[in-house]
């Protein structure tokens, strides 16, 4: 399936990989900076942001394997860096799992390993039912925007709040369905973490509430060539958050490639 997506800027290929249920909108502040010396291909993944919303359940592999069509497609066949938040994160492991030869370095944010507990997936599953019924994602809004952005971002940042309520509000309530028995049923990848053989950047927002800073501590004694930074006044989401913060990482990161 094709995603929508955007293409900025010259340079090495870096594809950016939003959460869940945001969109590639997540990466505006990264455009101007990074997208001044590398090739940002940012895409919306299935049933996110303006990428068509199909029926069915959006397994991690369906939506890793929408960003390798979208590469062939782009005939970006040599190995480019990949990054992903959050959900982006295990979609970017599914990619490394099955096709370790398209990526030359790897940035996880905010993101983790492991599958969820029986509790969290029953959960998803009582909100995916939910929002079926009704049609209206308002119960993943609920349940996500007090947890996203830090306590300090919230207060200082009113028209932020306002910028990813937005973002989940127009995500479609058939992407929200397929993300969410797609987050349910996705599997352990903790396994493969130490067959990972290129440089790996973990950039954790320190206050993080759904995927801590300690997090980052299990990647990266698994993953063999990790080096953690941790983003300072952010939540789950740095690069909206602490944009310059986000940015001097990553090209601090991509210029040692
Ligand atoms: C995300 O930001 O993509 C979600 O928090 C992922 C999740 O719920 O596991």
């Amino acid at each position: 399936m094709l995603l929508a997506y955007d293409d900025h800027g010259p340079g090495p290929v870096v594809v950016l990989l939003h959460g869940f249920p945001l969109n590639r909108s997540l990466w505006e502040h990264q455009t101007g900076s990074v997208g001044s010396r590398y090739r940002l291909i940012l895409p919306d993944l299935r049933g996110h942001g303006a990428s068509a919303a199909p029926p069915g359940t959006y397994s991690m592999d369906v939506l890793a394997d929408d960003v390798i069509e979208l590469l062939d497609v782009l005939q970006l066949t040599e190995p480019v860096v990949l990054g992903g938040l959050s959900m982006g994160g295990y979609v970017a492991l599914s990619i490394m799992a099955r096709f370790p030869q398209r990526v030359r370095a790897l940035i996880l944010m905010d993101t983790k390993a492991e599958a969820d507990t029986p509790a969290a997936a029953e959960a998803r599953e009582v909100m995916a039912s939910q929002i079926e019924g009704a049609q209206d994602v308002k119960p993943v809004v609920d349940a996500m925007l007090p947890r996203l952005l830090s306590a300090s971002s919230a207060a200082a940042y009113p028209e932020m709040v306002a910028r990813v309520r937005k973002m989940l509000e127009t995500t479609a309530p058939r992407g929200v369905i397929g993300a969410l028995r797609g987050l349910a049923t996705r599997p352990d990848r903790t396994a493969m973490l130490s067959s990972i053989r290129v440089p790996t950047l973990l950039l954790f927002g320190q206050e993080d509430v759904i995927t801590p800073p300690e997090t980052a501590q299990t990647l990266a004694s698994a993953i063999p060539y990790a080096q953690t930074v941790i983003i300072p006044k952010a939540g789950h989401l740095p690069p909206l958050e602490n944009a310059d913060a986000v940015n001097a990482a990553l090209l601090n990161f991509l210029g040692t490639l």
